[in-house]
This record gives structure tokens, sequence and C-alpha cells, in this order.
């Protein structure tokens, strides 16, 4: 069956660790891309799990004096929670423990042996619990673990081995025949240069004498088979292999297996050989994602510094969480979490560029048109500032279709981001709050449709990253309770004209940061009131400086300089013409006196990018560039090397 099914997996995610915030992100991507391909109407499949065999539950069994079933029992049920807590909308919840796995992973050992692909030998190595990996005496850094740098165990004992070394010239020529199989592309490049050295045989099993909790090896009760080659059938296995074949079919091969950077090799090299010695097809694209740093330090439990998702939710809410995870991290590469960071993007994105948008638009249209969508002829995309809007909003639905397909989902989210603070900006030039003055009412209405309908596709555009918000803005702005139809975002005119808006409550609270007191003092849970949050962060609030919530207001670019003239009949203001990121802006300086005009093409600057637009000398500027002066001298502050324009600076 030829497959147009769109097939997403996360790894399956051992049950005795609390869920955090690396757990969500993997988890709240694959979702993202799920519902987007569902809205986009194609069948789609989405996996998550638990993988509940091996020592560390075993261990952690024994000691609570529990049975390791009981003990996966009550575990597992903290990530069942956080998916839900999440809006996570995954198809099936697999866990490895399960009949329907179990009874797949015992059918695959047996034919692998049956067919000789299986075969007993003597184990001398290592074996990382941590990791559940096992390690040849090179593989070990410092006598540790290569991967966590944990201490090792000593194994010498009767194993059995899968004939993965057989495979290593074909998993070499396949990377490089299928350049989308590992992606980011420098992964790729980790697993080849990992297959340049000599593939050994990869040991599957642990003797019951040493490890009970497992899968019991069809062809000799005295193992158990190891974790990982139980773990990595569960895409399998969940989809109906050898058990339902037209079930398989349809949905095999993944899309994407979505897994962390630290789980490669298992993923890239294990994985594969086993579909190959299986006969099976391989994954189109398996996807490394980096770690998410909390400050700049990795996660531990030990170190204490682990970002608990519930608290994240309950603080801010499930959507903030949700937005910032994505527009945050650039796929591929790690990320830092702080929590200063998280309210500064929250405020600037969600509570000033998207919800005072919204609020602005409900008001006006409540006051100057009863509250109905005004009408809207489709002539208006004659009209320039209205064509313009329209052609930056098309732009973001370019740019989020392609970000979905080059899993670079923080620019998708970014151009829409562009779109929104655009259309705040159309607000200001067209100023319905003048025109409500004029007789003609057409004008008004053309300007309170355009800025609704471009609203509408925004909030169309960020649904599967912030269902619940957008669902709420749908619904203020008359459009029924449906999942929103992602075929028409290129026709303009799908707001109904006499529909009847919704006033609502502020959508994303701003959060005011109060300093924290004492050390003792707990970071409160948020107080909502109406249109704030409040939260408290860091340490306590010195006299005479500005607090953070007041930086926080400023959104400060980078920007590229593309033209620059003179501004006529001034003597010190310049004329730039500037590209930040995908978004053209004219900016008007005061820095005539210390440049040449030819000079300045090509820099890039830093703007502050969401100053109200204002008139200097009858020009517009949108946006200030930033400049040092110190007497007769001022120059532009400018980056460091190479940097694409748009970036934020933080
Ligand atoms: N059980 C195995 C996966 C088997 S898949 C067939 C496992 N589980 S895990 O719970 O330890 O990790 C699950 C995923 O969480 C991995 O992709 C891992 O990379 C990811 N993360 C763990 N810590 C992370 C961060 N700090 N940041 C981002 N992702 C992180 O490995």
């Amino acid at each position: 069956m030829s497959k147009n099914s769109f097939y997403i997996t996360t790894p399956i995610y051992y049950v005795n660790d609390k869920p955090h915030i690396g757990h969500a992100y993997t988890t709240i991507l694959a979702d993202v891309l799920a519902r987007y391909h569902r809205l986009i109407g194609q069948p789609t499949f989405f996996l998550t799990g638990a993988d509940e065999h091996g020592q560390k539950v075993q261990k952690a069994a024994e000691y609570s004096s529990i049975r390791p079933q009981d003990h996966v029992d009550q575990t597992v049920v903290r990530f069942e929670e956080l998916w839900k807590k999440l809006q996570i909308t995954n198809d099936d919840f697999i866990r490895t423990t399960q009949v329907r796995h179990t009874n797949v992973v015992q059918e695959i050992l047996q034919d692998l042996y049956n067919r000789g692909d299986i075969y007993q030998a003597e184990y001398d190595g290592w074996y990382c619990v941590s990791d559940e990996r096992f390690f040849t005496e090179k593989d070990l850094v410092d006598q540790d673990c290569p991967e966590c740098g944990r201490p090792v165990e000593r194994i010498k004992e009767k194993n059995y081995f899968f004939k993965m070394s057989q495979h290593q010239d074909w998993l070499n020529q396949y990377i490089q025949d299928h350049p989308f199989f590992i992606q980011p592309d420098f992964r790729r490049n980790e697993t080849l240069g990992f297959l340049r050295k000599k593939l050994n045989d990869l040991c599957i099993s642990r003797p019951k004498t040493r490890l009970s909790w497992g899968i019991e090896l069809p062809f000799d009760k005295d193992y158990v088979t190891y974790v990982w080659f139980d773990a990595l059938v569960n895409y399998i296995s969940a989809i109906g292999y050898s058990k339902n074949n037209d079930r398989f079919t349809s949905w095999w091969p993944a899309n994407y297996h979505l897994i962390g950077k630290d789980i490669l090799t298992t993923h890239t090299v294990y994985w594969p050989t086993m579909l190959k010695a299986m006969g099976l097809p391989l994954p189109k694209t398996i996807f490394a994602h980096g770690l998410w740093l909390s400050g700049d330090t990795k996660m531990s439990k030990s170190l204490g510094n682990v970002v608990n998702p519930m608290d994240m939710i309950d603080r801010y809410g499930v959507d903030a969480l949700r937005y910032f995870l994505v527009a945050e991290m650039t796929l591929g590469q790690d990320a830092r979490f702080m929590e200063e960071n998280f309210v500064r993007r929250y405020n600037a994105d969600l509570a000033n560029d998207l919800g005072n948008l919204l609020s602005r638009i409900l008001t006006m249209i409540t006051r100057y048109c009863n509250g109905l969508i005004p009408a809207c002829d489709p002539d208006v995309l004659n009209d320039e500032p209205s064509s313009d809007l329209w052609d930056t909003i098309q732009l973001a639905v370019d740019k989020m279709e392609q970000s979905i397909t080059d899993m670079r989902l923080d620019q998708g989210v970014a151009q829409v981001m562009a779109a929104i603070r655009a259309i705040n900006r159309y607000l200001e030039i067209k100023q319905p709050w003048h025109l409500v003055k004029h007789e003609d009412k057409t004008p008004l209405n053309i300007t309170l449709y355009t800025a609704a309908e471009g609203l509408h596709v925004c909030a169309t555009l960020l649904y599967p990253v912030i269902p619940e918000k957008m669902s709420v803005v749908r619904n203020a702005l008359g459009l029924s309770d449906q999942e929103p139809d992602m075929a028409h975002l290129r026709t303009w005119g799908q707001l109904k004209t006499g529909a009847a808006i919704k006033q609502i409550k502020a959508l994303f609270p701003r959060i005011e940061i109060h300093r924290k007191k004492t050390e003792t003092e707990k970071p409160s849970t948020s107080l909502k009131k109406e249109n704030t949050m409040k939260t408290e962060i860091g340490e306590e609030k010195v006299e005479g400086l500005i607090s953070y919530e007041d930086v926080s207001k400023v959104t400060l670019r980078t920007a590229k300089i593309l033209e620059a003239t003179k501004v006529e009949n001034a003597d010190k203001l310049v004329q730039l013409q500037v590209m930040m990121g995908e978004e053209r802006r004219q900016l008007v300086a005061g820095i005539a006196l210390y440049y040449d005009l030819e000079e300045l093409i090509g820099k890039t600057v830093i703007v502050v990018a969401n100053l109200k637009p204002a008139k200097i000398r009858g020009v517009e500027s949108q946006g200030m560039i930033l400049a040092a002066s110190k007497g007769e001298s001022m120059r532009l502050i400018t980056v460091d090397g190479e940097l694409s324009s748009g970036a934020i600076v933080k």
C-alpha cells in the first residue's frame, strides 16, 4: 500500500524518572507536527509510550520493596498525567510490559535466532546501568561511561549476540545515499564517524540471575532480552507488526522518529540494523534535537536543577509553556531554559504583541461596529497598506509550511509573530480611531476587517502550537468551535461579515515579576488577576535600578541595512531601509554626521523593534537604531561576526 499517511514517534520514556522539561519538549514537538499534519488532512498516527524494563526499574522496585510491575504501574501515571495536562494528542501510548509488545519482541527474537542472526558467546565488557548500554574497554572514557560519565559495571558471562557487524557496510552506504535519514546533517556525520570504527555484534541478552525484569528469550528461559532490543521494537509493535499487516503497512515506515541527541547511536545504528535483519524498510527520518540545559548546565537529578513542566504549567499555563519550548529552541541545537527568558518572551510575544492585538481588535469592533465583523470588499487588496499587510501574512503562511518541512518550527513561529506585529503597525498607520469620525465608514470597515482577518490567519497558523488559546481567539472572532481550516489560509475573506464577536478577558495576562525577598520564600504560584499574573523570580529589588520587567518590555532585534539616504532638509538624519528577519522596515536615525551613507550598507545593527512607529521630519520610523556616543563621536552598535538578521538580542 503506498503511504500518504504521517507516522511520528517520540522515544518511550524510562518510567522511573520524573518527567522533566526535556521529555515534555520532544512530546510537544511531536504533538505540534501531528496536529499540523492532521489539519492539512493527512491521516496521522502519533505514538508515545513508556520504557518499563531494565536494571534501573528492577533496582528501584527492590529499593521500594514492591514488584517491578507495581512500580511501573505507579510511575507511568506521571507521564500519562503530564501528557493530558499538556493537551498532547497521541493516538496511542505503548508500554513495553504490555502483551501486545512482549509478544512481538519474542517473535522477532525467535525469527532472528532461527535464521542464525543471533548466536551465543562469552561476553566480557562493561555495562552502564543509567544508559542501559554495553560498552567495550576502548569505548570508556577514563574508565567511565562515554555517554553519561557515570561508573560502569564489569560483566563477564555467557550471552546472546545479534550479528550487527555484518550490516556495517550496508548501513554506511544507506546513510550516505539517504541524506534525510538522519537529521540534522551534523548528526548524520556523527553516525558516519561512529561507523568508521569497526562495528561489533550487539549483546542482546542479560542472564536472569543478574536481571530478571525483562522479556524472556523465547529460545532460552534463563535469559531476558536487553532493554534496547526490547524498547526499539515499540515503534512497530504498536502499529500491528506481525499481527495486522494492513494496519502496519498503512503507517510504516515512520516519517519521523524524534529523539534527543543522547540516544543517537541506538536509533541510527542498532535500530536500522535490526530492521534490515527483519527485512523491513527504515524510517524516513530520525531527527535528533538538542538538550535543554538549566542555564548553562546539564539538567540532572543529582545537580537538583531539573525543570519540572508541571510547575511551569501551574504558574504560567499550558500554552505559555508549549509556545516557549517551540519558539525558543533551534531544532538540533541545545537551548537554555531560564525562567527569566521564559517570562520575557511571554510578555513580549504573547501578552504584548498577540494579546494586545486581539484586545484592540475586539474593543474597536465592539465600539465602532456594534460588535459585528464589518463588511469588506475583496477589492480592499488594491489598497496598499492592506495589500502589503496581506503579503506579510501570506509570507507567514509560506514560512510556517516551510518550517514544518525543514523542522525549523522556531522560524515558522517567528514569522507569524512578525505578521502579528505587522497587523499592530497597520492599525497604527490606519488609525481606525480617527477613521470612525468620517461619514463614510468604508475605510474604517476595511481596516478592522483586514486586521481581524489577518489575526484569524495567524491564529490558525499558531493553532498546532497553542491550541487552547487559539481556540479562544477563533471563538472571539465569531468562528465556530470546530478545528481551523488550514486549506484556505491563502483565500482572503474567511471571516463572516456580520458574525458577532465575543469580548474576552486578557488572552495572556502580563506577568509582573516581583523579586523574591528572602532565600527561604518559595516561588509563589501565580496570582491571576484579570490582566496580570504575578511571579517571583530572583533576588531582592535594589532602589535606583530598573526592574527586570522594565527591561523585558523592550524587544531588541538585529537588522541588516539595505539602503541609506539623507532625509531632506535635515542635516543629521538618515533614512534607512533594513531587513529584520523576513520583515522590511524603515528607520530614521540621527547619524548623518558620523557616517558616509555607503559605509552603512550591509551593517548588522541593533534595533528597538517594538517601538511605536513615529514620524520624524515627515518620514516614518518603524523602530529605533542603537548607537553609543561620547563627546564628539557616535558609533552604531553592531554585531560581532556573522548572524542573520531578525535575531533577538538577549
Ligand atoms: N527509554 C529510552 C528511549 C527508548 S526509545 C526506543 C530513553 N528514555 S529517557 O527517558 O531517558 O529519555 C527520553 C528522551 O528524553 C530522550 O530523547 C532524551 O534525549 C530526552 N531528554 C532527556 N533529557 C533531556 C533534556 N535535558 N533535554 C531534551 N531532551 C532530553 O532514553
